[in-house]
């Protein structure tokens, strides 16, 4: 009885040991890149606005997480891992924890900040006045990334700090709330044009990435706006539930002022690099031809209730499909683990023409 006892703790000892042997030997010996920081809204928020006592925008219970590897709801709003993990995966990091976590456990902050802090906030915007949920929004959260910067600069002292920070990756994944403000205000586009609001929306965007660049940020992994116009939530409000295309086109043409800012931002700026990723000619493609991808379901949530099952959020009342990595979406709109692999895959590796001017393979020189 004591033996068998014994036993079992030293399998359960050698088991534990030997995960975390393994996790932690493929998270030192292979990372490409010393650190990742991401910043954004609910596509890449990985907990944050568990954080936030008065945030409206949640992801932190079922069905959520139901295909992560805890099998738990971890505020990402997805079912599995969202783009910044899997991101993560392929330069050999681990997870990036969200930043707020790390003002609760200040004994492992030191040890995050050096692999990376996730600052990205559901709900959140480019613009200040997007973020009326009580979001962060993306000025807030380089805000918290000075923080980090201070830190670091303790522990590694200015020239390890620049060392480490210029082959960093900063990833920013944001303003489709932008366009879905834009398109929920009536009074905002009384008195704002389309194009107006994007090149605000733009000018701030370029602001924020100066101010990272000014803390010697040099590689920028920066994702356009989606097919934001064909999500679940914007589809069920068509009777033929066809997309929105007016949301469309501003998506189209904020990326289009977007890749032109960044072009002559690189001109100004020569050291810096950066990855844009076309993501709503990838999602576009992805919804004419699902089949290429591995894709069936294009217009329906996985999670969710009524029409598209875009009536009722993705809450725990909700059904959820059986078939998740046939899905684009996940709930009215977000999308899918499935979905979020595709999506990195181009980002990491795609070709020239959805990912420009350098795939993130090539921005860190391997
Ligand atoms: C946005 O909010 C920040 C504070 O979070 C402030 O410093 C900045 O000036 C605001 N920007 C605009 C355009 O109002
Ligand atoms: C927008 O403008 C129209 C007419 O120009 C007006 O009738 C309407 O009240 C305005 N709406 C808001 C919210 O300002
Ligand atoms: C599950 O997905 C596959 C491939 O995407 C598809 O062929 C199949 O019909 C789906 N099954 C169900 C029950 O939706
Ligand atoms: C980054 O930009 C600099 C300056 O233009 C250039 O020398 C360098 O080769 C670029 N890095 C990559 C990976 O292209």
């Amino acid at each position: 009885m004591a033996n068998d006892n014994i036993i079992l703790v030293v399998i359960i000892v050698f088991f534990f040991c030997f995960c975390q042997f393994t996790t932690t030997s493929f998270s030192l010996a292979y990372p490409l890149v010393p650190a990742i920081y991401t910043f954004g809204d609910s596509l890449v928020d990985v907990g944050n606005n568990n954080y936030l006592l008065f945030s409206l925008v949640k992801a932190n219970f079922p069905h959520n997480g139901i295909d992560f590897p805890t099998k738990k709801p971890t505020g990402r709003f997805c079912n599995g891992k969202n783009a910044v993990d899997l991101l993560a995966e392929k330069v050999g990091l681990p997870y990036s924890p969200p930043y707020l976590s790390t003002v609760f456990k200040l004994e492992q902050r030191n040890k995050h900040f050096m692999t990376g802090v996730n600052f990205a906030s559901g709900g959140s915007g480019i613009l200040n006045q997007t973020n009326q949920k009580n979001s962060l929004s993306l000025t807030k959260q380089v805000n918290s990334f000075i923080k980090v910067h201070k830190a670091l600069n303790k522990q590694l002292g200015p020239s390890g700090l620049n060392q480490h920070i210029s082959k960093s990756l900063f990833v920013i994944v944001t303003g489709s709330n932008d366009i879905f403000s834009y398109f929920g205000s009536a009074e905002l586009r009384n008195k704002t044009t389309p194009s107006q609001y994007i090149n605000s929306m733009v000018a701030t965007f370029k602001g924020q990435v100066e101010r990272l660049y000014n803390l010697g940020a040099l590689r920028f992994v920066i994702v356009g706006i989606g097919v934001i116009g064909c999500t679940p939530s914007q589809r069920k409000s068509n009777k033929a539930e066809q997309c929105n295309e007016e949301v469309n086109s501003v998506a189209i043409k904020y990326n289009e002022a977007l890749t032109s800012t960044l072009k002559s931002l690189k001109v100004e700026q020569k050291e810096l690099n950066y990855s844009y990723f076309d993501g709503y000619s990838v999602m576009q493609n992805a919804i004419q031809k699902p089949a290429t991808y591995g894709l069936f379901e294009i217009k329906a949530a996985c999670c969710g209730l009524g029409k598209l099952k875009a009536d009722v959020y993705c809450l725990p009342v909700s059904t959820v499909c059986s078939n998740r990595s046939s899905h684009l979406f996940w709930d009215a709109s977000h999308p899918t683990e499935t979905a979020h692999r595709i999506f990195v895959d181009y980002i990491f590796g795609g070709p020239l023409r959805f990912t420009f001017p350098l795939n993130v393979k090539q921005l860190i020189g391997t």
